[in-house]
């Protein structure tokens, strides 16, 4: 009887907690927004989609009531405000720090003993904020971010070799930003052929810069940011977590010495299970890579900077 809570019941949070549910991931999902009436509203209309769709996993909305969330063994934590007109990075951090804080703690009181995902952006700080601000163990403190990054890598590179994405292996470490995502080119495949072998230097570089713009091309075209494959990317992580499904996967956690960092949270490749990131998978990176991931590491500390802990 596993049971999943999604905060925050926007576009990012709703969509994860439909996927959850029509996956029948958990047993049990809910969502909690502070929006008086959004997540009974959202979630009475997924509830009126089981019939047609043929799952009966029990999902329920609440208005900021923890009480409901109660024994939840993972949490997703999509809550917090995009940045407004005139609003500086740090002021929209210092908004959405307090945001994921008290909801952090509202979370583990209530459910001890959860596995936290975060999304809200900028990720990777608030997932440190999280690691820095409550107990838990490292392993039980995961940001999503690279999932979604190596979807969108994949999606590119099979656009590129106009070949079936699910027959392509790719992953994005580094922060989640713009240009701090780092696609890594030299241990992408197709069928187990490195795509160097297949692609041309000008085609790959192209591949690796919209695949770091792919947030940025999607909020310009929708005057918000995406939603449908941030929301999968979030229930495909919880989904590997409550599963125990040792899929290796990228995402933003804390590091002790692992590839070259120290007391920060960025991504890099891990295994997950069902106590949360279990072990960190090394991958060879040469020099430049090397490089690209200290300047990453260098940007998100900046951006840690902005946080009064
Ligand atoms: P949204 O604005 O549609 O939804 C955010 C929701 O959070 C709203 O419904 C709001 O009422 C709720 N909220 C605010 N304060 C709250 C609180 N204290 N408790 C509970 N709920 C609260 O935003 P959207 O598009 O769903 O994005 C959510 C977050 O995810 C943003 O920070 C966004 O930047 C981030 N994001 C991260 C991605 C990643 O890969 N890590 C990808 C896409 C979005
Ligand atoms: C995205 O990558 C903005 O983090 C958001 O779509």
């Amino acid at each position: 009887m596993a049971k999943i809570t999604v905060i925050g019941a926007g576009n990012v949070g709703a969509t994860c907690a439909n996927i959850l549910a029509f996956n029948e991931v958990a047993s049990k999902v809910v969502l909690l927004d502070i929006k008086e009436g959004v997540s009974e509203g959202k979630t009475l209309d997924m509830r009126q989609t089981a019939t047609l769709l043929g799952f009966d996993t029990k999902i329920s909305g609440v208005t900021n009531d923890y009480t409901k969330t109660a024994g939840s063994d993972v949490v997703v934590i999509t809550s917090g405000i995009p940045r407004k007109p005139g609003m500086t990075r740090e002021e929209l951090i210092g908004v959405n720090a307090g945001i994921v804080k008290s909801v952090t703690e509202n979370v583990l009181a209530h459910s001890p003993n959860a596995i936290i995902v975060c999304v809200s952006n900028p990720m990777d700080t608030m997932t440190y904020l999280i690691q820095k601000t409550t107990a838990l163990s490292k392993h039980r403190v995961i940001g999503m971010g690279g999932a979604l990054d190596s979807s969108r890598f994949k999606c590119y590179l099979s656009k590129a070799l106009n070949a079936n994405p699910n027959e392509i292996e790719g992953i994005v470490i580094g922060g989640h930003g713009d240009t701090t995502m780092i696609p890594l080119v030299r241990f992408a495949t197709y069928k187990g052929i490195p795509v160097t072998e297949l692609l041309d230097k000008a085609t790959l570089d192209q591949v690796v810069a919209d695949t770091m713009v792919g947030g940025a091309t999607l909020t310009k075209m929708l005057g918000t940011s995406a939603w449908y494959a941030p929301g999968a990317a979030a229930a495909y992580v919880a989904e590997a977590i409550i599963k125990d499904q040792k899929k290796v996967v990228p995402c933003s956690v804390y590091l002790e010495g692992e590839y070259g960092e120290n007391n920060i949270c960025i991504g890099v490749p891990v295994v997950l299970g069902r106590t949360g990131w279990e072990k960190i998978v090394d991958y060879p990176l040469n020099d430049e890579e090397k490089a690209l991931f200290k300047a990453s590491a260098d940007a998100v500390r900046k951006t840690n900077g902005a946080l009064s802990l």
